[in-house]
């Protein structure tokens, strides 16, 4: 068995662990980053990839990662279509600001380099069982390393940011499960394919047939979506079949076709742990809260919740002060519960629901004309979807 002892143990290596890092870092604060994924595994897995104006800030700011600036696109708008028509929202127009569109595996590349090249302690491939005595001034992390041999890690402080089935959580809310949560009657079937784009910017798409979202990765790789049964097999259709669907779910535009070489299917649903801090540990990113991904909210949620813990821990491991930290889940809480309604509210008046009557759906075709024929509904979208200014910045 092997004992360390580190000032903040972060359990997770997605975004949010690996940004708390290079801040704590930053600020002459040691730590140690686990995962139980391998390095390939975490730069592979695929996810959405819109950046709000002030993620994309922070994250080129604080020398985290700038190649979204290089790399990534910046998207002044949206499309929404429905009834036939499409709608743009104008974002710079309405609140002088954009998104990016930069997949979160290219964020997480950038990250894991920059703290590599800074000698970050990353343990890769170890997985964590509990974590023991957060009401103490040392709470300790039980694990098993890469080759499965036993470790413990004593910490000043312990960070969960690993993700939605966060082990973490049950130390912090007493229960792996305990929190505010809502599950959607529908899922996204999601694929990639070898495709001109379809168009400049995403189109958010509601139809008779149900939902759809395309969006799209570079000039030969695009990123399409269309809602689904939550039981849907990914295998179960023909590329055809696919083609077919997509198109009738965004009538009046014609999607450009090509080879699809991946498919899945991710399932929706809002979550927000009943706790997100118990004395020396806490919740930021999916382990604290999950969001639909209709309003692309997910991972900046995770990087505003980074930059809130950032600033309590601080003052917390240099100072001595708690008071931030005391403060750390009211003022994370604001946000997620903006985006948990933004997410939700993208979801419901996009999607069709299974049991939707005639009035339900002629209400929703009204709550979309709402929108898109008011500066003040458009205004709202713009944002919401670049995001609320931050709480607390670097
Ligand atoms: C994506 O490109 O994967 C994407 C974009 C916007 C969303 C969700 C996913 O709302």
């Amino acid at each position: 068995m092997t004992r360390i002892r580190t000032r903040v143990a972060i359990v997770g290596a997605g975004p949010a662990g690996l940004f708390l890092s290079h801040l704590l870092d930053a600020a002459g604060i040691e730590s140690i980053v686990f995962d139980s994924r391998t390095r390939e595994e975490i730069e592979s897995t695929i996810r959405a990839g819109i950046l709000e104006q002030g993620t994309v800030e922070v994250l080129s700011q604080s020398g985290a990662s700038d190649r979204v600036l290089t790399d990534g696109h910046r998207h002044d708008g949206i499309e929404l279509r429905f009834a036939g028509a499409g709608h743009r929202i104008d974002f710079p127009a309405h609140v002088g600001r954009s998104v990016w569109l930069y997949p979160q595996h290219e964020v997480l590349k950038d990250l894991i380099a920059a703290r590599l090249a800074a000698g970050q302690d990353i343990r890769f491939g170890t997985t964590i069982a509990r974590v023991e005595g957060v009401d103490s001034e040392l709470p300790r992390v039980f694990a098993a390393d890469a080759d499965g041999a036993p470790l413990e890690v004593d910490a000043d402080f312990v960070v969960g940011a690993d993700g939605s089935r966060s082990v973490v959580r049950a130390a912090v809310t007493g229960s792996s499960t305990g929190g505010y949560f809502r599950e959607y009657p529908f899922a996204w079937f999601g694929i990639l394919c070898e495709a001109p784009p379809s168009a400049d910017e995403l189109i958010y798409s509601n139809s008779e047939n149900g939902f759809a979202l395309i969006s799209q990765r570079s000039e030969t790789v695009q990123r399409m979506y269309f809602q689904c049964d939550p039981e849907a097999d990914p295998n179960a259709l023909s590329e055809a079949e696919i083609w077919d669907t997509l198109q009738a779910r965004v009538p009046g535009t014609t999607l450009k076709e090509g080879p699809i070489f991946q498919r899945d299917v991710l399932r929706f649903r809002s979550f927000v742990a009943h706790e997100l801090q118990r004395g020396r540990a806490a919740l930021v990113g999916d382990a604290a809260h999950t969001v639909p991904p209709t309003g692309a909210k997910g991972m900046n949620l995770a990087i505003a919740d980074v930059l809130v813990l950032n600033r309590a821990l601080q003052a917390l491991l240099l100072r001595g002060d708690e008071q931030p930290l005391h403060a750390y889940a009211d003022i994370a809480s604001q946000r997620i519960w903006k985006a948990q309604h933004f997410s939700w509210w993208m979801t419901s008046m996009l999607h069709v629901a299974p049991d939707a009557s005639d009035f339900d759906r002629r209400r929703q075709l009204g709550e979309l004309r709402s929108v898109v024929e008011s500066e003040a509904g458009k205004t709202y979208l713009a944002e919401a979807y670049t995001g609320w200014p931050l709480a607390v910045g670097l």
